[in-house]
């Protein structure tokens, strides 16, 4: 033993929030977050996916910089930062920037104000990116709050008001405010717009707003013209202990915990000695790769060092060959100091610069880019690394040192990467050091990468070229062509470099470049990652973005060529870059004369906004821990479908802290129960067989969640393979696997008259995928027994507290009076948790009984995503009757789901899919037959839409193609079929009210629609690889449940002596504002001033058998029986209003207090009116419609198939709105997340039914950067509905279909391309449009190399459910 490691320190010492931590009980194995959520108990950080993908739970992190002398601030994922690594550094989590009990810090502030909080779960991560922001530059850019945002997802808000919101810090808004300030004192509004005519603030940065104007009005969603500037001198001070005192920079800190040894030496050779010591150490810096692996993996390291303070490892220099960046040095240092030299030194030597700072804006998020190393990824080796193809292609050098052998310099050639994450670098050998090398003159450098979301995404494809010409020729000297994505190591493509030396930049060249990189980079069918044809074509596509950028600089630089670009040609190298949104708002203003403390209709905030904005909103899992209280972790199936042979839980049992393992054997005797569901065929632990993976086996309950989740894995299954593994639609409609025998069926008219009557019958077929809710707080149940009478209460993330007492009860054998379920609030639900929180929340209550102990179990979000289903895909056929102008008067469809191996709610979910079939378009005769298909998938569910908006896409398919068909503009095909007053559905019911004309004609006019296109046409013949596309889009939504009795609601209102209000009704809130608007309701019904009334949480002991918060009918169901229980006390309270005119509020009630009135009382609502039967298509499902229409404009890139949303103009009737700001926020969320359903988002599984999409690493949904570059939002005005509360609507559901308008845009774009090949006519393109269905649907000369293999020849790596 070396006589330093003798003077280490074990005590782990940091600061969170201005306090000192010493710990010298540490474990080296517990990230930050764990350790400020369960030692600290500080809960306002979140987990949301432990994979750095999310950003719910980043935090600050200062440091000293004892060189620069400055104060550090880095925007981290606690997620992944080990605690070990905090030692000598200052935390600051969302509370220790300000709290709703003292000041706001603005940043909350404004972020609630903006409405940028719904459910509230992704807030702290928020607000956290911003401050770490304004820390380090009080007055950001637009393009800094970009990055900023990049590793931060919301499911919620859909961005723009956080945007917004945060917009008020930024410098360009203060020059808008100063313009616009400028303006007030100059120009004159006509009332007709703006006086400013192209000057408005709405056309220059986010003209908001309401009652059809722009922030001249009064009226906004929020205001923003009263915030005072951003003052950072109010921010609390560095702790002064660590400016003063080095000691902690220069400690070796030894941590030992039970597995693993955390070290983290200062110096190289203490370094070197430990890696000689322990040959398999890991060097952990920003442990994004590491983290990873430990947490998914189930990796055990036993060695970690940290060289985070070594010099050698840390420093940057430059030097004459290039720059020398220590492999210790992270992403964001490295990029920073690329750019300096950028800046320093003349254009042509910092090429291989440019393209990784490029390359870094797509690299993770700003949190990951803060902490993890160039040498972390080096030496990851990943495959689908970003900056080892551009190493590779610039030959950098490596220094490595060992204790044993000195120091030795390897080139990153083609001999460097060995195999699959191997490298020539041996075990005992430290990366001290890359350096990167200058170019020449003639020598260009272009890094291209495609990813399934532009921002914060790993790589499907990566290349970067190194191109060396003689000089001043076009003659290739050297070429050096690297690939990601295409095999298990980067690779370079050697055949090709030897193949174009000395040859031509010319069109010849470019023909043989394809021809051997083909060679080069071949790719089995079956390959892991699949899309294999598109990855091919990738290889080529990216080259001729470097050929044609290469070709472009020739041009510049006036290098004689034979070749030039043509001008069509322009465009295509570049990729997109985000421009600053624009957006705007616009809603109907409530009446001057209506009072103050009556909130119907004013944008008020989210009534736990602020709280949410500062973390001390509470989630499930946030509540304190219960004395006693015990931890489960599941046991899931790793087969579709297998007989269970053996259970064994003994290694598990055995485990120290393990306290029980339970399984189907649990619930045998009566009285408990193993099932429930429907037709209950969901069993609480699966028994005798598996019919799906993600199926719960078993739990395991232990004294915490570490150990309950390592003794899970120790629990042994023993498998028996059956057969059929049914995944796909087409699978089950092979083996007729079907839940009933026979297919539901509507049917409306005479389609056979009708058929022969047409003068056109097509046929078709459309395809839509599922969609993963992605709620960000994932499943989470606390049982709590109390002890007698077999009495348990249930805390959940659940929409339906009734349904898991109900089946609590059930299961346990007890009566529903013994279970109380509470529902505080959720990290959001989307119908995710409508019903599968059971497979959670059951297997949690009979743990808890059966130990007579609390029991708690948050579920990762992989497992979350492995258990809980995703949205329903779903496959139409379907045979339409036109007449010649296009007007459809037949339709025959058949509807078939993906339901999985369980019913769930597939029956109701197929039901509404067959409703919606015809979306805004009016089919005098339809048969609608629905299927629900049985598969091996976990049960898919209820999610946003119901079926609804798969429904409708098969409806807009069948316009598009009928438009194809006759060769007219979509537009106008949709325009003759759309529904008028009073005609009636293909389930006979009349449409009243129907405001879709005008929300269409509104849509057109808004979005300026015919002038547009004439700009995108004129787009499309002027440039060939890049498209634009545009389309319009309508909706219907019927609301009420299908199922009839679900459609009541009750509610509880208690008044106190006091005169304060409890409401307690059936709803649940999960973001989407419903308790405050029912707080608005309650404040007109009692004529009093919201600071009166709260509502605390849902619970199944003030209002009972609710019907689950679904069906967009919340507000509807729930607001009217609010409105029925504050009557009934207003009526008791009016005596002694009258008897005392001049009293308040505090004053009746007392004295109806004192009289001995009743000052509570219930309120009930049932939809009237309503009542479906389909087996007579008779009677009125709906009682009433939301009507809304889209229209959106996309931009394509025909080579890799990426795209961006150019502008986005809504028009929704949501009557009159309860709360513009939640509705409009409503409409967003709902559009984006539309938008991921039919763009981005893809469950990945393979044929044997595994589920590859686990967590945001791999499952996309939108982020910052997705959002339409201009959106546009109005509320249709004069249009009460007589049929809800206060003539509100339902919004919840209808504005998600409205983002197909995307989807079909983008097939526009697509048919324009096309088009340049001279193919014409209807093509298929299924949902979502992913960059890879669209580039491979813009068929070209690449594509055509690459021509699809027999399927019968191979097996693919995954297959679509
Ligand atoms: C959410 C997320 C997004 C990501 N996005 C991208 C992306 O877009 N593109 C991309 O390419 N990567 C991406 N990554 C991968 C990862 O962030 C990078 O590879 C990062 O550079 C790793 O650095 P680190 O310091 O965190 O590595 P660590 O996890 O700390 O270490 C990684 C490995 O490198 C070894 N190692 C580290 N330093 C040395 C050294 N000096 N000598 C010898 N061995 C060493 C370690 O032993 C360990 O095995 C992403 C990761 C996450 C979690
Ligand atoms: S929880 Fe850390 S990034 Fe998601
Ligand atoms: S408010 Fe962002 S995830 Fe819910």
């Amino acid at each position: 033993m070396r006589e330093y490691i003798l003077k280490t320190e074990s005590t782990l010492t940091f600061y969170v929030n201005g306090r000192k931590v010493v710990d010298n009980n540490v474990d080296p194995e517990w990230t930050l977050l764990y350790y400020l959520r369960n030692k600290l108990r500080l809960c306002g950080t979140k987990l949301g996916c432990s994979e750095g993908g999310c950003g719910a739970c980043t935090v600050m992190v200062s440091r000293y910089d004892r060189v620069k002398g400055k104060v550090i601030h880095l925007a981290i994922n606690a997620c992944l930062a080990p605690v070990a690594s905090m030692h000598g550094l200052a935390v600051t989590t969302v509370e220790g920037i300000g709290s709703t009990k003292t000041h706001l810090h603005p940043v909350q502030k404004r972020i609630a104000e903006a409405h940028g909080s719904q459910c509230g779960f992704c807030t702290p991560g928020i607000v956290m990116s911003m401050y770490t922001l304004l820390r380090n530059l009080p007055k950001p850019k637009m393009k800094d709050m970009e990055i900023a945002f990049q590793g931060n997802l919301c499911r919620c808000t859909g961005y723009r008001p956080i945007i917004e919101g945060f917009r008020s810090f930024t410098e360009d808004w203060e020059q808008s405010q100063a313009m616009y300030n400028n303006h007030l004192n100059n120009g004159i509004s006509n009332g007709n717009g703006c006086a400013k005519g192209d000057q408005c603030c709405k056309n220059k940065f986010n003209g908001v707003t309401a009652n059809g104007g722009c922030t001249e009005d009064q009226a906004v969603l929020f205001s923003k013209t009263e915030y005072t500037p951003y003052d950072p001198s109010q921010e609390p001070i560095f702790p002064p202990e660590l400016r003063m005192n080095s000691s902690f920079d220069s400690q070796f800190l030894v941590i030992k915990g039970k597995r693993a040894t955390w070290y983290r030496p200062t110096k190289l050779e203490d370094l070197l000695y430990l890696k000689s010591e322990y040959p398999h150490a890991r060097i952990i810096v920003g442990n994004t790769e590491v983290g990873v692996e430990m947490k998914f993996k189930n990796m055990i390291y036993p060695v970690l060092i940290q060289p985070n303070q070594i010099l050698e490892l840390t420093s940057v220099a430059t030097c004459s060959s290039g720059l020398r960046i220590g492999a210790a040095v992270t992403l964001n240092d490295m990029q920073q100091a690329l750019r300096n030299d950028i800046e320093s030194q003349p254009e042509h030597k910092t090429r291989i610069f440019v393209a990784i700072v490029n390359m870094l804006h797509w690299f993770a998020g700003k949190q990951i880019r803060n902490v993890g190393a160039v040498g972390g990824n080096i030496m990851t080796s990943s495959p689908i690394s970003d900056l080892n193809p551009i190493f590779n292609a610039a030959g950098c050098q490596l220094e490595l040192h060992s204790k044993e052998n000195g120091i030795r310099y390897v080139t990153m050639d083609h001999t460097f990467f060995t195999g699959y994450r191997r490298t020539v670098v041996k075990p005992d050998e430290v990366l001290v050091s890359i350096t990167i090398p200058y170019t020449k003159e003639d020598q260009y450098f272009y890094a291209y990468k495609q990813a399934k979301r532009r921002d914060d995404d790993i790589a499907i494809v990566n290349m970067a070229s190194n191109v060396e010409f003689n000089p001043g020729t076009n003659t290739i000297k050297d070429i050096s062509l690297a690939f990601g994505g295409m095999a298990p190591t980067t690779v370079l493509a050697m055949k090709t470099k030897n193949k174009l030396i000395g040859k031509q930049w010319d069109e010849k060249t470019l023909e043989e470049a394809y021809s051997s990189l083909i060679e080069d980079l071949p790719l089995n069918p079956s390959a892991p990652g699949g899309m294999i044809r598109y990855r091919r074509s990738l290889t080529l596509s990216l080259f001729f973005k470097a050929y044609l950028a290469i070709l472009n600089q020739f041009e510049q630089r006036k290098v004689p060529v034979v070749q030039k670009l043509p001008q069509q040609y322009q465009s295509a190298s570049s990729g997109f870059h985000s421009k600053i949104p624009k957006s705007s708002q616009y809603f109907q203003v409530v009446p001057a004369d209506q009072k103050d403390t009556d909130l119907v209709g004013r944008p008020i905030v989210h009534k736990s906004a602020f709280k949410q904005a500062t973390g001390e909103a509470v989630y499930c899992d946030d509540m304190p821990h219960f004395e006693n209280e015990l931890y489960l972790a599941l046991v899931l199936s790793t087969r579709a479908h297998a007989e269970i042979l053996s259970i064994d839980a003994s290694q598990a049992l055995a485990m120290e802290g393990v306290h029980a393992f339970f399984s189907a054997k649990d619930l045998q005797e009566p009285p408990f129960r193993n099932c429930h569901g429907i037709i209950h065929d969901d069993e609480v632990f699966a028994e005798g067989k598996v019919t799906s993976q993600g199926q719960v086996i078993g739990a395991v309950v232990a004294v915490d969640q570490i150990t309950a989740q390592r003794a899970s894995k120790l629990v042994k299954v023993e498998y028996k393979d059956l057969e059929p593994v049914i995944i796909t639609i087409e699978d089950a409609i092979k083996k007729k696997s079907f839940f009933f025998n026979s297919p539901k069926e509507i049917y409306q008219g005479d389609i056979e008259a009708a058929f022969r009557s047409a003068n056109h019958v097509l046929d078709g077929e459309a395809r839509m995928s599922g969609q993963e809710h992605f709620y960000l707080e994932t499943h989470c149940t606390i049982a709590v027994p109390k002890g007698e009478d077999d009495e348990m209460e249930l805390f959940c993330s659940t929409q339906n507290p009734s349904e898991t007492q109900r089946v609590t009860a059930e299961i346990l054998g007890i009566k529903s009076n013994r279970v109380v379920c509470r529902v505080k609030r959720m990290g959001g639900g989307f119908g995710g948790k409508e019903s599968r929180m059971l497979v959670l929340s059951v297997p949690v209550a009979v743990a808890a009984y059966k130990l007579n102990r609390p029991v708690r179990c948050m579920l990762d979000r992989d497992e979350d995503m492995m258990v809980s289903g995703t949205r329903h895909p779903f496959l139409g056929k379907y045979k339409v009757g036109i007449t010649k102008e296009g007007k459809i008067i037949a339709c025959d469809i058949e509807i078939y789901c993906n339901a999985g191996h369980t019913l769930d709610l597939s029956g109701a979910v197929t039901e509404r899919a067959m409703f919606h079939f015809e979306n805004a378009y009016y089919i005098p005769n339809a048969r609608v037959r629905g299927y629900i298909c049985k598969t091996n998938l976990p049960s898919n569910t209820a999610f946003r839409g119901f079926g609804g908006p798969q429904g409708m896409f098969f409806g807009e398919n069948m316009i598009r193609e009928i438009a194809s068909y006759l060769n007219k503009d979509p537009l106008e095909i949709s325009s003759i079929n759309l529904y008028k007053e009073g005609d009636k559905t293909h389930y006979n019911q009349p449409l009243e009210y129907c405001t879709l004309q005008r929300c269409w004609d509104k849509c057109l006019k808004t979005a300026d629609y015919f002038n547009r296109k004439k700009q995108v046409e004129e787009f499309n013949r002027q440039n060939r690889w890049k498209k634009r596309g545009m389309s319009v889009v309508p909706t219907k939504f019927g609301i009420s449940y299908t199922l009839l009795m679900l459609n009541q609601a009750g509610a509880l209102v208690l008044i106190y002596d006091d005169g304060s209000v409890l409401i307690s009704h059936g709803g649940t809130e999960m973001g989407q504002g419903l308790h405050t608007k029912m707080i608005q309701v309650a404040s007109r019904a009692l004529d009093i001033s919201a600071d009166f009334i709260h509502i605390a949480e849902t619970s199944t002991d003030k209002v009972p058998n609710t019907s689950a918060t679904a069906a967009s009918c919340g507000s509807d169901l729930n607001g009217m029986a609010v409105l029925d229980a504050c009557e009934t006390l207003r009526k008791r309270l009016e005596p002694f209003k009258a008897a005392n005119p001049k009293g308040k509020w505090a004053d009746w009630v007392k004295t109806a207090y004192c009289e001995r009135v009743s000052l509570s009382a219930t309120g009930f609502y049932k939809t009237p009116g309503i009542g479906y039967d389909i087996s007579k298509n008779e009677g009125k499902p709906f009682k009433y419609f939301t009507y809304g229409a889209a229209c959106s404009e996309v931009e394509i890139d025909c080579l890799t198939g990426d795209h961006q949303v150019l502008r986005t103009d809504i028009v929704m009737d949501l009557g009159d709105s309860l709360n513009p700001a939640i509705d409009v926020g409503q409409i967003e969320g709902g559009f984006m997340q539309g938008y991921g359903l039919f763009t981005l988002e893809e469950m990945v599984y393979s044929p044997t039914g595994t589920i590859y999409a686990r967590g945001p690493g791999v499952y996309k949904i939108p982020g910052f950067a997705d959002i339409p570059t201009e959106f546009n939002v109005s509320l249709l005005k004069g249009a009460p509905n007589k049929h809800a509360v206060y003539s509100s609507k339902a919004v919840g559901e209808p504005p998600l279909f409205l983002a197909s308008s995307v989807f079909f845009a983008i097939k526009e774009a697509i048919t324009d391309a096309r088009a340049e090949r001279g193919l014409k006519g209807t093509f298929k393109l299924d949902a979502p449009a992913t960059a890879a269905r669209i580039r491979m649907a813009c068929e070209d000369e690449i594509t055509d190399k690459f021509p699809e293999p027999d399927p019968s020849t191979f097996t693919p790596w995954n297959v679509v459910p």
